[in-house]
């Protein structure tokens, strides 16, 4: 089976200094859901505005088996590459419901509706809440919103960045299981940056691991199912970012 998506040589700078992404090269199987485990500042989520667009990189990406490298962002949502960037950012002064049809933009007005009540089911927290104003949720509630948003546009590829970001442990548990559910229930591919390795290893497949813009380790899940292969990774490839 060919990979949804390949990335080679990547590459994204910023500035004169060194790079912020510095040539990674990894693929994720249709289906799979691939994680990316870095210190801050590693270049995760560089790497994620770089696939899906709204940052200018080198290198090369295949979505489907063709090259995406001089799409639009635009052109890779119609294809189906998705990103919920870190900190939510949702539109707070317009509604829960607003909110989702805003990620259905592309979508026919039909087709919208269809992904809009899906996730509602999906989310019951949100779909009680659906006609007020998005700032009025909590951090856990806003999180499904960004995730759902995500969503009602029909990813084949969603780009998950910290959606474990400043939420409370029970809350970080109900998202990833909801997201457990949305695996087993559709074919969508993931890639997820985390830096909680414990929540990560809940949905992955397999991980990276960066640091200065580079991959420097790479493990299946099955690997570090292990409790000592997990730490001896975590010493290798983390080092103190992890603790
Ligand atoms: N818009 C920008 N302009 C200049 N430098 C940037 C910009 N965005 C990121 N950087 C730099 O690029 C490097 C990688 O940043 P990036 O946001 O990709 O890291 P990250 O792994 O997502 O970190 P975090 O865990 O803190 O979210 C950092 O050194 C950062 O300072
Ligand atoms: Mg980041």
């Amino acid at each position: 089976m060919s990979n949804l998506l390949e990335v080679r040589n990547l590459t994204v700078s910023y500035g004169t200094g060194a790079p912020a992404v510095d040539s990674i090269s990894f693929s994720v199987a249709e289906g799979a859901v691939v994680a990316l485990l870095g210190a801050n500042g590693a270049g995760k989520s560089s790497t994620m505005k770089a696939i899906c667009g709204v940052i200018p990189a080198s290198g090369e990406v295949d979505f489907a088996g063709s090259p995406i490298t001089g799409d639009p962002a635009r052109r890779r949502v119609a294809k189906g590459i998705v990103y919920v960037p870190e900190g939510r950012e949702i539109v707070g002064d317009l509604t829960v419901r607003e909110n989702l049809v805003l990620g259905g933009y592309q979508k026919s007005a039909a087709e919208r509706r269809q992904r809009m009540d899906m996730v509602l089911d999906l989310f019951p927290e949100i779909a009680e809440k659906a006609n007020r104003s998005a700032w009025r949720l909590s951090g856990g509630e806003q999180q499904m919103l960004a995730i759902g948003r995500g969503l009602v546009a029909d990813p084949k590829l969603l780009l998950l960045d910290e959606p474990s970001l400043g939420l409370a442990p029970l809350l970080v548990r109900r998202v990833f299981d909801r997201l457990a559910v949305i695996r087993k229930e559709s074919n969508l591919a993931i890639v997820l940056v985390e830096q909680n390795l414990a929540v990560t290893m809940r949905l992955c497949d397999e991980l990276h691991f960066l640091r200065g813009g580079r991959i420097v380790g790479h493990r299946s899940a099955e690997a570090l199912r292990d409790k000592t292969a997990r730490q001896e990774a975590i010493d290798a490839f983390l080092g103190a970012a992890a603790a």
